[in-house]
C-alpha cells in the first residue's frame, strides 16, 4: 500500500523534520516501498480523505503542528490509518518533560532533579533550591530549542525568557556535569531492544542545536560505555522507554555524573532525527543495520 511519510510542519523543528522526511523517503522508496512525502497534519488529512494513505510514517518532530505530541496519532486512530511510533498516550506523555520526570520517578527511575516554573514563580528562588548549575527548558520541546545552561544567577531571567517563547510550562533542572549520552530502542517482534548506547562529545560546551544539526566537529563513540556501565544504561533506557509507554521506536536521553558515574534520564523522543548527523542511524549501523533497513523495521513495527 501507499506509505505518507509526515514531516515539516509548523513546530519549531520544521527544518530538521524535512530533512529527515527526505531520507526516510528516500530510503523507503529504494526499498520498493510506494512513499510520498506529505507535509504536515492538515495535509496529511487531505490525503488520507482522498484514500490516498494506507500507512503514515511518522518523522513529523516537535508539537503543536509537530507530530509527537498525541494529536496526530489520535486522528491516525479516529480514521484507522497505522502509523510508526508511539501511541496517543506514548507520545503525549513523552513530549512533557516534566510528567515524564513524574512517571519515572514514581517507579524509582532516575533522573535529575527539577523545579516546574509555573507564571510569576521565583526562578532565583528555584535556582538556590536545586543549585547552580541549571538548566531552563520548555517542557515540550525538541532539538535543544530553547534550552539554556545558567552557571550564575545573573544568567536566570534571560534564560527564563528564551524558553517562554515557547509553547507550554517550562522547567528548571539540575545540570549534570558529565557524559551525554543516548540510547536508541526498536521494536525486536513483540518486546522492544535498546541499541548499543551513543556518547557524544561536542566541541563546544554542549550538544546544542548548533552541535546537533550543523557542526561537523561533534564527536559520537559508539558504544559509549563498556561492560557492565554498557549494560546498565541500556536496561534503564529501556525501562524508561517503556514506563513512557513508548512503543515502535524511540531514543532516550541520558547524562551520566562525572564524579558518581550515576546515569540519570532526560527523555524520550518519539520520532528521533534521521538526519545525516542523526543519533539512531548510527546506532543502528553499530549493529549492522543500515539507513534503509531501519527505516524498513520501523515501518513494519507501525501499530494496525
Ligand atoms: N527532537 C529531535 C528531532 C531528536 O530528538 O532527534
Ligand atoms: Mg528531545
Amino acid at each position: 500500500g501507499r506509505v505518507a511519510v509526515l514531516m515539516g510542519g509548523t513546530s519549531s523543528e520544521r527544518e530538521v523534520s524535512l530533512d529527515s522526511g527526505r531520507n526516510v523517503l528516500e530510503a523507503l522508496r529504494a526499498r520498493g516501498v510506494d512513499a510520498f512525502a506529505v507535509d504536515g497534519i492538515p495535509a496529511l488529512l487531505e490525503a488520507i480523505r482522498g484514500g490516498k494513505v494506507d500507512r503514515v510514517f511518522n518523522i513529523l518532530h516537535g508539537n503543536k503542528g509537530g507530530g509527537e505530541d498525541g494529536v496526530l496519532q489520535g486522528l491516525c486512530e479516529a480514521l484507522q490509518v497505522p502509523y510508526t511510533g508511539s501511541d496517543v498516550l506514548g507520545s503525549a506523555l513523552s513530549m512533557d518533560k516534566i510528567r515524564t520526570k513524574q512517571v519515572w520517578l514514581s517507579l524509582g527511575l532516575p533522573t535529575p532533579r527539577y523545579v516546574r516554573l509555573g507564571k510569576g514563580a521565583d526562578v532565583h528562588a528555584a535556582a538556590r533550591e536545586l543549585g547552580l548549575p541549571v538548566i531552563v527548558k520548555p517542557s515540550c520541546e525538541g532539538s535543544s530549542v530553547g534550552v539554556s545552561r545558567v552557571h550564575d544567577d545573573a544568567g536566570l531571567d534571560t534564560a527564563v525568557e528564551l524558553a517562554a517563547r515557547y509553547p507550554g510550562e517550562l522547567l528548571m533542572e539540575q545540570l549534570v556535569v558529565g557524559d551525554e549520552l543516548t540510547v536508541a530502542v526498536l521494536a525486536d517482534g513483540d518486546a522492544h531492544r535498546a541499541l548499543p548506547s551513543i556518547r557524544i562529545v561536542p566541541k563546544g560546551e554542549w550538544y546544542d542545536y548548533n552541535a546537533k544539526y550543523i557542526a561537523e566537529d561533534t564527536q559520537y563513540l559508539c558504544p559509549g560505555l563498556d561492560g557492565a556501565d554498557e549494560i546498565e544504561i541500556r536496561r534503564i533506557a529501556l525501562a524508561a522507554f517503556v514506563a513512557a509507554g513508548c512503543r515502535g521506536w524511540g531514543r532516550v536521553d541520558v547524562m551520566r555524573d562525572r564524579e558518581s558515574g550515576r546515569f540519570y534520564l532526560l527523555e524520550v523522543n518519539t520520532a528521533p532525527g534521521m538526519t545525516s548527523h542523526s543519533l539512531v542511524p548510527k546506532a543502528a549501523r553499530e549493529v549492522g543495520v543500515e539507513f534503509e533497513e531501519l527505516c524498513w523495521r520501523v515501518l513494519e513495527s507501525s501499530l494496525g
